[in-house]
């Protein structure tokens, strides 16, 4: 910013705008190309380090070549936007209090963080298990968001292989047990801000599961990575897709990941949709400290926890972690 080129009180003014810590020597968020992945073995080396970078030191990247056509990410945001835009009574016979529902279409806060959106969450993986419970409206809707879903769930065993290498696990580690895991898909519709109210939309908060795969149509997501203490928002790069670390890798990996704290925002200019993918191991599959990252000097600093436990916590934080795993760590003191 040449903030000096203009006078001293609009300097001063605009300073006042600026995060506090100088982001001139803050990194970028990372934008990974992921075909690198597939080439020979000496690139695919770099690209794994440039993912375990991004993972450690800032808990997030966004990821471009990663396979998943433009049409197929348009067919998503296509049928999530026509879903929403249906007659509340269609919407509401999805609606429900009870979290363990497979399909869930809410507006208000039952979980504690959403202020501003309504949403449609539901599991995806393996798709035949669940497309039978999707919305019939629209019509496209269950082919739409299953090639999505199938595209994002592939996207997803990549990238966990590649992390898991970048912890130095074996890179089949797992692979089995991530391919019956779980996708939990969540379609969170958010309004255009309003001057008048909060701009908030969706709390800080991390997630559970592995990793978390979003795609925007607008800005708006902001994460606070962990090499600053400032929420930064992530650009809309064009056919980009967003990936943080959740709470259960940051379990796995005994501490070396730790899950991204983030929010949502409404945007000025635009109602705006997102599809955040969260990826984890089955239902009530524990996920412990990865054996091979624990020991006499690293001893583990997390109990052993599994989704459906996450779904149990939810209703009975009353302490009003930001973070599940907050909940998990072993008190050494
Ligand atoms: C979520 C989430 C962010 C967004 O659904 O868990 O963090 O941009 N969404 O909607
Ligand atoms: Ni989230």
């Amino acid at each position: 910013m040449a903030a000096c080129f203009l006078p001293a009180s609009m300097a001063s003014q605009v300073q006042r705008m600026l995060p506090s810590s100088s982001s001139s020597s803050l990194r970028p968020l990372p934008v990974i190309n992921l075909a690198r992945l597939s080439k020979d073995p000496a690139t695919r080396a770099l690209a794994i380090q440039d993912i375990a970078r991004a993972c450690r030191e800032q808990g997030c990247f966004q990821v471009v070549n990663h396979g998943v056509s433009k049409n197929v990410m348009a067919g998503a945001f296509e049928a999530a936007s026509e879903f929403f835009q249906l007659s509340p009574e269609h919407k509401e016979l999805f609606a429900s209090t009870d979290i363990r529902r497979p399909v869930r279409y809410d507006t208000s806060s039952r979980d504690g963080i959403s202020k501003a959106r309504s949403f449609l969450k539901h599991y995806a993986n393996p798709l035949e298990d669940w497309v039978e419970y999707w919305p019939l409206h629209p019509p496209s809707y269950r082919k739409k968001m299953g090639d999505y879903a199938v595209e994002i769930q592939r996207v997803s065993m990549q990238l966990m292989d590649a992390i898991l290498q970048g912890l130095g696990l074996r890179p089949l580690y797992m692979q089995e047990k991530l391919e019956k895991g779980v996708q939990f898909l969540a379609l969170n519709n958010y309004p255009q801000f309003s001057h008048r109210g909060d701009k908030v939309g969706l709390a800080a908060h991390s997630d559970y599961g592995f990793l978390t795969i979003l795609l925007q149509s607008y800005p708006g997501l902001e994460v606070m990575p962990h090499d600053r203490d400032t929420w930064t928002a992530v650009p809309a790069i064009p056919g980009a897709l967003h990936v943080h670390v959740g709470d259960h890798l940051e379990v796995l990996s005994n501490g070396r990941l730790m899950s991204l704290v983030h929010r949502a925002i409404l945007n000025p200019d635009e109602a705006r949709i997102s599809i955040a993918s969260i990826h984890g191991l089955s239902m009530d599959e524990k996920v412990c400290c990865a054996e091979q990252l624990v020991d006499e000097v690293n001893p583990a600093m997390y109990r052993e926890s599994s989704f459906h436990d996450f779904l149990e916590f939810l209703p009975s934080n009353i302490n009003n972690y930001k973070r599940y795993v907050e909940s998990l760590k072993i008190d050494r003191a």
